[in-house]
């Protein structure tokens, strides 16, 4: 049976954190190796990347695999062919399924009908190799995971959900604050809090930001909601890092954001360009830490 990675929940506490501690060495390392030798990933991609594309192509790449990217406007998934034939189809060619779509249960599907790995670039659900890199991130600033308090501001989105299940794998401490009807979904909370996860959840981002030693945001319109942004700029409005709420966090605290910021909504431009940004560290270890995620599909599935 392949091994897919579709949220952090896919792994195990001691998973999670050897992921950690691999792509720290990968990245040490400068890692290359010829595991993924005549082997080809195929990343689906029905929205737009820069970092999870490139990330992913290079990762695939320093393995010595072969990577290939398709869309639904170059391929017949734009033409309605259905995802569970083009994952019977694909799964005939290829070793590796890397997909970001819309609905999560796409990706479900996919693993489902398909016999090949697949992993999760980010759905309207949950975008986990993100968070994956971001814990890495967290870990080589901070010389540790253990008790850190992680605060979330901005919308109960795909990149929220998944900084609550890291909770539930990783021994940090989470608040997300979400305007009302914004929150994240009840449902993952509770997944999350059931299997040990340490999560608040308040409308109040100076309540989420008190000592926390990381803040954390994301855009007010995600991908899909394009039509929502200038009601979500009204709506949102509270919900930015910017010097007053950095200097609520514990002292020394650090910023993360996923990117793409818009500056001047979610995050101000003097905390992204300030000395507690660090947003381009948290970028770059997406190549690291996919390179130790595609490693653990790789080798649990044969
Ligand atoms: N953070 C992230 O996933 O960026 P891209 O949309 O550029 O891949
Ligand atoms: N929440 C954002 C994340 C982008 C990396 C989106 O889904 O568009």
């Amino acid at each position: 049976m392949p091994r897919h990675f579709l949220t952090i929940l896919d792994f195990s506490r001691d998973e999670a954190a050897r992921i950690l501690d691999r792509a720290a060495a990968m990245k040490a390392a400068d890692h290359r190796s010829d595991l993924l030798a005549g082997k080809t990933c195929i990343l689906i991609f029905e929205k737009a990347s820069t970092r999870t594309r490139v990330s992913f192509e290079v990762a695939v790449r320093h393995l010595g695999g072969w990577p290939i990217f398709m869309t639904q406007n170059d391929s017949q998934l734009g033409r309605d062919e259905p995802i569970r034939d083009t994952a019977r189809v694909l799964s005939r060619y290829a070793d590796c399924l890397i997909v970001r779509t819309f609905g999560h249960d796409k990706l479900v599907d996919l693993a489902g009908y398909g016999s090949i790995p697949v992993v999760n670039a980010l759905s309207d659900a949950y975008h986990p190799c993100q968070i994956m890199a971001d814990l890495l991130t967290m870990r080589e600033h901070s010389g540790r995971l253990d008790g850190l308090k992680l605060a979330y501001v901005g919308d109960g989105n795909n990149i929220a959900h998944s900084i609550i299940n890291a909770a539930a794998r990783f021994p940090i401490r989470v608040a997300i604050a979400s305007p009302d009807g914004y929150k994240p979904d009840p449902a993952v909370v509770a997944k999350a809090r059931e299997q040990g996860a340490d999560v608040t959840i308040t409308t109040d981002p100076a309540e989420a930001a008190a000592g926390a030693d990381y803040l954390y945001t994301d855009v007010w319109a995600s991908m899909g909601q394009e039509a929502e942004h200038a009601a979500r700029v009204k709506i949102f409005a509270g919900y930015q890092i910017n010097d007053a709420l950095l200097a609520k966090a514990a002292p020394g605290a650090k910023v993360l954001h996923c990117l793409p910021a818009h500056r001047g909504e979610e995050i101000t431009d003097a905390v992204m360009e300030g000395p507690s940004s660090i947003v381009w560290d948290e970028a770059e270890n997406r190549l690291h830490v996919q390179k130790a995620i595609l490693e653990w599909v790789f080798t649990a599935a044969d």
